[in-house]
């Protein structure tokens, strides 16, 4: 009896920081092959420092993109009870069809900063993102340093916000017809779904870098703040998040995977023509409790 073995590819990868405020651009590998764990290693050091990397012209079955995602972490699996993005397309699947065709999610208009998963109790550490069909202009993909946004508050701010605990209501679980809000300031109605609070300042749990964990428009309330004082406070976190000095804007071409660290992240989707196709696939990691 003989055995063939797949010798893991060991090539020569090169990590090349993007001239932005996070990202690198990862050459030298077939991602659709096993790769050395060597190779493993440095591609995990690469995105704690550098928050998202990019794969270009990848070639890539469902299967293959789950395998070497699967390198990275388990699977993200939410609980039954909080539904997220995917859920409303009816399927829960490992690989989830971001588009604006039949069965996919997400439609063609734009969607403001976020990280994905925040209102579930173990928000997913990591995406990948690769893309399959994309439209001759629209839609590109907007990543921002979340660690950089915490940075350059100001010290009495970063006081003032060390111990909050943040819960972001599920937008999933809106109550029909009621207006959008970006903060909840009706706090004697009781909410009929779990929540789950998470600091606003988070640590990163590989880096120990410090993170503003704030979606841009998500509506969130500020744990034990009087509703005016809450609503003011992340108002002006807002304000501040939302600075071209801390994104990077990806140009998506047919190929390309983007690997994000979704604790230290947020990012947001331009709108797009509805007449043009754009299929991406996505595959999200489990993550921890944040702290
Ligand atoms: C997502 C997402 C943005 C895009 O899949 O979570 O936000 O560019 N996608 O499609
Ligand atoms: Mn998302």
């Amino acid at each position: 009896m003989s055995y063939t073995t797949i010798a893991p590819i060991s090539g020569h990868l090169k990590i090349t920081p993007l001239n932005a405020p996070l990202g690198g651009v990862v050459t030298g590998i077939d991602v659709s092959q096993p790769p050395a764990p060597s190779i493993i290693l440095q591609i995990k050091k690469a995105l704690c420092e550098y928050h998202i990397l990019i794969f270009k012209q990848q070639k890539l079955t469902d299967e293959q993109l789950l395998n070497f995602a699967t390198y990275f972490g388990a699977l993200f699996v939410p609980p039954d009870n909080v539904p997220v993005l995917e859920s409303a397309s009816g399927i829960i699947s490992n690989v989830v069809i971001v588009s604006n065709q039949e069965g996919g999610s997400l439609g063609d208009g734009e969607v403001p900063f976020h990280t994905d998963h925040i209102w579930t109790p173990y928000p997913s550490s990591a995406s990948f993102l690769y893309a399959e069909e994309i439209p001759s202009e629209g839609g590109d993909t907007y990543w921002l340093n979340l660690n950089l946004a915490y940075e350059t508050l100001e010290e009495e701010v970063k006081q003032e916000i060390a111990n909050l605990q943040v819960i972001t209501y599920n937008p999933l679980l809106r109550e029909p017809g009621k207006p959008f809000s970006s903060y909840r300031s009706n706090s004697h109605i009781p909410v009929t779904h779990p929540v789950f609070p998470h600091p606003l300042v988070r640590t990163h749990p590989e880096s120990g870098k410090k993170i503003l964990y704030l979606n841009h428009k998500t509506e969130v309330e500020i744990v034990g703040m009087e509703a005016d004082k809450g609503a003011n406070l992340i108002a002006t976190l807002r304000e501040h998040l939302y600075q071209e000095r801390f994104y990077y804007r990806h140009k998506w071409s047919v190929g390309d995977i983007v690997y994000w660290d979704n604790q230290s992240t947020l990012h947001r989707r331009e709108a797009f023509d509805s007449y043009s196709r754009r299929v991406l696939k996505r595959v999200s990691l489990a993550g921890g409790k944040p702290f």
